[in-house]
């Protein structure tokens, strides 16, 4: 099937940001969330980084139009029947994205590829709720989407070669490299970094250093662009919560508990970013 609509659910920050690149490739998209409140949050975060990239030159005034114009916003599901691929970009809960996956399976078109962006939810758990496991795959961009060139590409079980190719091919028309990795917790990225920044905020528990003193060492000692815990305010706290619960559960063992003031910040709704405060005040 030619891919000309991009299906895709969640407009928060990995969701917009994959719409803009899909839609700056000269896809058409349909972008769905389940309020007008967050479409409009997720636009206006498209309208930024198109603003930013016109700012230094990279693209024009007329190319920024044409790129939002590419993007409809949309709050029912069921305009995914519209789409020749989807990428969910749902909140990071197994139960959510299940749900999701079951209505997408019943809406689509049949033959339409299911991807979900999952960062560390088994694929194949996820494809089992369907009718098409062999069309359901995981696509997990980085973040900030637009900057970051990686996108892990992961089969579950079931997940067809046919399947996979046509991701691959996806990915690589939106101007991204695609990188199998298998469908174990956290697949490559998660199961790498995620550990990386438990133990910074380990090491921030502990009094080793201060925020700025463990970002400012992996920043000079290991040429990072920016620092663990900067970069988890990045990301989301609920969402390095939500992973390290992942890795913890599925792989069964301690080294991946979730560090204790990660939970407390979790608790206090200090998430980072998106909520101005986390290991530094926005
Ligand atoms: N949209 C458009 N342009 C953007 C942008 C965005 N969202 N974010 C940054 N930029 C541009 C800036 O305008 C700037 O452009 P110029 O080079 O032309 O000046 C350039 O990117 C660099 O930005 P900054 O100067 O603001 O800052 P920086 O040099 O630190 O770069 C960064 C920003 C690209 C985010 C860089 O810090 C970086 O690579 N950080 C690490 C990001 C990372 O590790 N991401 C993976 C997270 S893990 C994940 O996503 C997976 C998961 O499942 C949790």
């Amino acid at each position: 099937m030619e891919i000309r609509t991009l299906g895709v659910v969640g407009a928060g920050q990995m969701g917009s940001g994959i719409a803009q690149v899909a839609a700056a490739s000269g896809l058409s998209v349909v972008m769905n969330d389940i309020k007008d409140e967050y479409l409009d949050r997720g636009f206006s975060s498209i309208e930024k980084s198109l603003g930013r990239m016109a700012e230094k030159g990279r693209i024009s005034g007329a190319d920024q139009k044409a790129i939002l114009g590419r993007i409809e916003g949309s709050i029912t599901l069921k305009d995914m029947a519209k789409t020749d691929f989807v990428v969910e970009a749902a909140t990071e809960r197994e139960d959510l994205k299940k749900k999701i996956f079951r209505d997408l399976d019943e809406f689509c078109k049949e033959g339409v590829i299911l991807s979900s962006n999952t960062s560390s939810i088994s694929i194949t758990r996820i494809a089992a709720v369907t009718k098409r496991p062999g069309k359901v795959i995981g696509m997990h961009f980085m973040n900030p989407v637009p900057m970051m060139k990686l996108v892990e590409v992961i089969k579950g079980l079931a997940t067809s070669e046919e399947t996979f190719e046509v991701t691959r091919d996806l990915a690589l028309r939106l101007g991204k490299t695609p990188v199998p990795a298998g469908d174990f917790p956290g697949f490559i990225a998660n199961r790498i970094l995620m550990p990386m920044i438990n133990e910074a905020i380990y090491a921030l528990f502990e009094s080793v250093g201060t925020a700025e003193d463990i970002d400012e060492v992996m920043k000079l000692g290991m040429n990072h662009p920016m620092g663990p815990l900067r970069l988890a305010d990045l990301i989301g706290l609920d969402t390095c919560l939500a992973i390290m619960d992942v890795l913890h559960a599925g792989l069964g063992d301690d080294k991946y508990r979730p560090c204790p003031l990660l939970k407390k910040y979790v608790d206090a709704g200090w998430l980072g970013r998106k909520t101005g405060r986390g290991f530094y005040v926005y």
